[in-house]
């Protein structure tokens, strides 16, 4: 059983979620149009990513007896200066869905939602991951400067990223 608050709070994060989706879909194509396909691919896998953290919400407010309720997703920006600026971008939109899943937890503890809480846990995780690899690759970035040779090297590092397909329960998705 969701209240009001929190059935709105979770479809505003689900949104949220499509639009990171959707921004690192828009990524990948672009770093595919410039010929960096291990960029492609790290994009990709995370695009993936993405879909998996809005279908857990999906499916979490299904369990619950709550309403989905889709709202529109914003046009990604489709145009970048360089892969430094497309991983400066990533991190900070990571720190912006970080805060966003803070709140929520937040008044999931106001609430006294200990189910909500509890769910937003692996969420709280998955963020000090995701900061923690847009960083780990902007200081990359930052290294390799204009070395066309570095760039080229560190495309065929993130070329091997694999995407993991969560694990599937009765209930749905449940993690990665
Ligand atoms: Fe689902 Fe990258 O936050």
């Amino acid at each position: 059983m969701l209240n009001e608050k929190i059935t709105n709070a979770l479809n505003g994060q689900l949104s949220k979620e499509l639009y990171s989706a959707y921004l690192y879909l828009s990524m990948s194509a672009y770093s595919t149009y410039i010929g960096l396909k291990g960029f492609a691919n790290w994009f990709m896998v995370q695009y993936q990513e993405e879909m998996v953290h809005t279908m857990k919400i999906y499916t979490y407010i299904n369990d619950q007896g709550a309403r989905v309720k889709l709202r529109s997703i914003e046009e990604p920006p489709s145009d970048f200066e360089s892969p430094l600026d497309m991983f400066e971008k990533t991190l900070e939109h990571e720190r912006f869905i970080t805060k966003s899943i803070n709140e929520l937890a937040d008044l999931a503890l106001g609430e006294k939602d200990h189910a909500t809480y509890m769910f937003l846990q692996w969420f709280i995780n998955e963020q000090i991951e995701e900061e923690s690899n847009d960083t780990d690759i902007i200081n990359k970035l930052k290294h390799i400067g204009n070395d066309g040779n570095g760039l080229l090297m560190l495309d065929k590092e993130l070329a091997l990223r694999v995407f993991v397909p969560p694990a599937q329960t009765s209930t749905g998705v449940t993690g990665q």
